[in-house]
């Protein structure tokens, strides 16, 4: 089977040349969340949830580990792509690049993070409120260094991205004691969205206008919970983790639809990546993939992180045939793939 990305590139090149002719409508892509998105923030504090080694980055700029918690590039990159910008969106904390190159796109996300707190005290990551504190902070340098008119414009044209809330789940309520006691899980759930909320009101206090609200994917696909609950198999899913996630979602899409009533000039947008990523899970040979239930790393079941790193005789070759790269990230190709969705899907609006 061809691989999507045949399919699908024609439609960027389109998009990239759309958004060149009319000069560009997003200045800049601007992220916040956990792995998902984090393009290596965490080499620089000190924490285990860590991705800057090989065989992490092996697909990437010719074989090149950044903290990308892939083979490759994470969907914001291609998204980035898409849009007409950089091919890759730089960690903010990384001290090889500079305000002039986070004028155009920027990641303050951090592996191992979540909406609550107590997640991201979990592997001593950057909480979300902090990633809040670092783009203040960047608003700060973007003025300084382009002046309030132009950096006002980015700030106000920029497509910001939140991508976060599988660890507050898998991470924290479902694995360690605290919260679980606190709160039932849809109770949980209302706690997270409460953040979101106040989250996204906070960016709009500050300047942003269009926003992109992500929802979590299937995470009772995720390899590692399939280890968890001894699911072998391709297709054998944990239907109520997963079932969890689609409630999540819909109630963070009801916040996207109130706040946009809300807030007099609000362009938020829900993007889902649960229904892409479930149907390539189903239908792998459609998208050019032959394994869903193993990642590609290690032995494919449990390893992330360090558990990964180095040489390790089960690791695949081909990680195109993999949906997933380590137990619980997906592979550059899956990224890809959902990238394109969200492109053609929630963020055609903003092209
Ligand atoms: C998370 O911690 C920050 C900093 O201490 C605090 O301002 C914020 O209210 C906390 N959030 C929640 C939901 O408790
Ligand atoms: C959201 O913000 C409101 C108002 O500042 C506060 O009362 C509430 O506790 C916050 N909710 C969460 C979940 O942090």
């Amino acid at each position: 089977m061809a691989s999507i990305h045949i399919l699908w590139l024609p439609f960027v090149h389109f998009l990239v040349m759309v958004a060149k002719i009319h000069g560009a409508k997003i200045p800049a892509i601007i992220v916040f969340g956990d792995s998902s998105v984090d393009a290596g923030n965490n080499n620089y504090i000190p924490t285990i949830a860590r991705s800057n080694f090989g065989p992490y980055g092996r697909d990437f700029d010719g074989g090149h580990p950044t903290g990308r918690f892939s083979n490759g590039k994470i969907a914001t990159d291609f998204i980035s792509e898409a849009f007409g910008l950089k091919g890759a969106i730089p960690a903010y904390l990384d001290p090889g690049y500079s305000i002039s190159d986070f004028a155009t796109g920027v990641t303050f996300a951090s592996a191992g993070t979540g909406y609550d707190n107590a997640t991201s005290d979990v592997l001593s990551v950057i909480p979300l409120w902090k990633e809040l504190e670092y783009y203040k902070d960047y608003q700060t340098k973007l003025r300084a260094n382009l002046g309030d008119r132009k950096a006002n414009d980015i700030i106000r044209e920029a497509l910001y991205i939140i991508s976060i809330g599988t660890n507050d789940f898998v991470e924290n309520y479902y694995a360690i004691p605290g919260r679980s006691s606190e709160y039932t899980i849809r109770e949980y759930e209302n706690f997270l969205v409460g953040i979101a909320g106040n989250f996204t009101k906070e960016l709009y206090d500050l300047g942003a206008r269009k926003i992109s609200l992500g929802g979590v994917p299937p995470m009772g696909c995720m390899p590692l919970e399939r280890t968890r609950n001894l699911l072998g198999g391709n297709d054998q899913c944990l239907d109520s983790l997963n079932n969890v996630a689609a409630e999540f979602n819909v109630k963070l899409n009801d916040l996207v639809i109130k706040q946009n009533k809300e807030f007099h000039g609000m362009d938020m947008v829900f993007s889902d990546p649960y229904g892409i990523l479930l149907e390539i899970i189903r239908k792998p040979a459609v998208y050019g993939f032959e394994f869903t239930g193993v990642a590609c790393c290690a032995t494919g079941m449990f390893e992330m992180g360090y558990a990964c790193r180095g040489i390790n005789p089960f690791t695949c070759l081909d990680a195109d045939k993999y949906v997933f790269w380590d137990s619980f990230h997906p592979t550059e190709k899956t990224n890809g793939i959902v990238a394109n969705h969200v492109v053609k899907t929630s963020l055609a609006k903003f092209f």
